[in-house]
């Protein structure tokens, strides 16, 4: 089959209702895409790999489960191997080898967008003047987005080979386009 961003967002939308999850997969989507035109890459792959990453935590909400379930429901409907093993690789228990820059990417934005995300909802004009600094201040607060595990923000980076400050800087002016889709202020 032929991966689309189209068909991609279909599969996600079929196992997954809550909006807040939603919102997360676009975030996470246009950090990806983001990086995929910066680095010359095949943008509508890896936003589609982005949508999909957490196709399957409405349905298999516990670590037991997720993504690992998720993936024969992806080969049954046709999605090749290569998207496949991305969506594995962003789980840490799975302990999957990050050996492409698709799976680093998406390793470095999921956490990164949720906690972005989380910081503008908490601020007046969302994200429009959300500067690196404030996120590095908000990292260190742990009762902030407690969900967001800091130690995966700080690695992902790292294996991306990208300065803290700098990514960022690029999420945020990633998901800047779709702030109000994602509930943020604009
Ligand atoms: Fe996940
Ligand atoms: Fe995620």
């Amino acid at each position: 089959m032929e991966v689309t961003r189209e068909r991609a967002w279909e599969t996600l939308s079929r196992h997954t209702k809550s909006q807040a999850l939603l919102r997360h997969a676009l975030a996470v989507e246009a950090a990806v895409g983001w990086y995929a035109r910066k680095f010359g890459e095949d943008e509508e792959f890896w936003r589609s790999a982005a949508l999909l990453h957490d196709f399957d935590y409405e349905i298999h909400p516990t670590l037991d489960k997720h993504p690992q379930d998720g993936a024969p429901i992806l080969r049954d409907e046709g999605y090749p191997e290569e998207l496949i093993e991305t969506v594995l690789s962003h789980a840490e228990h799975l302990e999957m080898p990050r050996d492409t820059e698709l799976k680093k990417t998406l390793f470095a934005c999921d956490e990164l967008a949720g906690f972005i995300h989380a910081c503008g909802l908490v601020r007046p004009d969302g994200i429009e003047t959300l500067e690196p600094k404030s996120v590095r201040k908000k990292l260190k607060q742990p009762s902030f987005a407690a969900g967001v595990h800091r130690d995966e923000v700080y690695r992902g980076a790292e294996e991306l080979g990208v300065e803290l400050d700098d990514h960022i800087r690029n999420v945020v002016e990633a998901l800047r386009p779709i702030a109000s889709e994602l509930g943020l202020k604009s």
